[in-house]
């Protein structure tokens, strides 16, 4: 379950309230400063997250806590990690971490996959290594040029075409069995609350998806301040880090949209 994961060890009386959800469990008072400290700020569907600690936490225990989460957080979980591997500054933030990625393309092993703003290639070569046919397309053309450097360090470049260009308008002339964007989150991202506004290539790609048809399925990697209940039909799964500094942290969400396909019967 995704707050077991998040809150940590523990006994956790987990309910429903007001549309969300509500953890109360009783912890030592380091761990309970560390829970305080790594859920400062963190906003998860839609919703700012709260931490009430009580009998209040002294404030030496707060600024420790404070100074670890801080300190952990420079162990996570890795980009490429192949030598020879290249990114730019803005690849290098909006990179997918390499296991991440892999994993996320086994779920769409073999298939046809549009990858739209395919930045330094992080998501491509996962699913390009999951043996997924993948068109990469990425306006900036110097960063495509690093996707398809780095697929070839990976190995995958011949199972991916690189295409330069605007997605939003090249995606509507393809075709394929899983439509996936990862779309700039901006420097600033609002930690408590996103929406689909804040992400225009999101909102331009969904506009595609639906009107379209013909691509099976859109998955979107947004935010984990993202609120998932403002895409009608969208199956939203918070993925976390595999390093100690991000293992209990939500590195973003995957929205699954499937195509809503409306079966006609014509009378005899
Ligand atoms: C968040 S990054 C993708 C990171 C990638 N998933 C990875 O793991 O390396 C988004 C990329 O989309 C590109 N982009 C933004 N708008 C675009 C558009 N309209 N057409 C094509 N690429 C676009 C940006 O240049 C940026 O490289």
């Amino acid at each position: 379950m995704a707050h077991e994961r998040l809150l940590g060890p523990g006994e956790w009386e987990v309910a429903p309230v007001d549309g969300g959800l509500s953890a109360v469990g009783t912890l030592a008072m380091e761990a309970a400063a560390d829970l305080a400290a790594r859920l400062r700020g963190v906003g998860l569907g839609g919703r700012p997250l709260g931490v009430e600690v009580t009998p209040k936490l002294k404030r030496g225990a707060v600024r420790a806590a404070r100074t670890a989460d801080a300190r952990r957080r420079r162990d996570t979980t890795p980009g490429f990690t192949r030598p020879g591997a290249r990114t730019d500054p803005e690849g290098k933030v909006s990179l997918t971490p390499e296991a991440l990625a892999l994993e996320i393309g086994q779920r769409w092993r073999g298939q046809r996959v549009i990858d739209a703003g395919c930045g330094v290639g992080g998501n491509t070569i996962g699913f390009a290594r999951a043996g997924c046919a993948v068109t990469a397309i990425e306006q900036d053309p110097h960063r495509l040029a690093l996707a398809r450097h780095n697929a070839r360090i990976y190995g995958v470049e011949e199972r991916i075409r690189f295409l330069n260009g605007d997605a939003r308008r090249v995606v509507p002339t393809l075709e394929a069995d899983m439509l996936f964007v990862d779309p700039p989150w901006g420097v600033d991202w609002d930690r408590s609350h996103t929406a689909v506004a804040d992400l225009p290539l999101l909102e331009d790609i969904l506009e595609v998806f639906h009107g379209s048809g013909r691509f099976g399925y859109l998955v979107a990697k947004v935010p984990p301040s993202f609120d998932p209940d403002i895409i009608a039909g969208a199956v939203a799964r918070a993925v976390f880090g595999e390093a100690p500094g991000d293992y209990r942290r939500v590195k973003f969400v995957l929205l699954e949209m499937q195509l809503s396909v409306t079966a006609v019967t014509t009378p005899r």
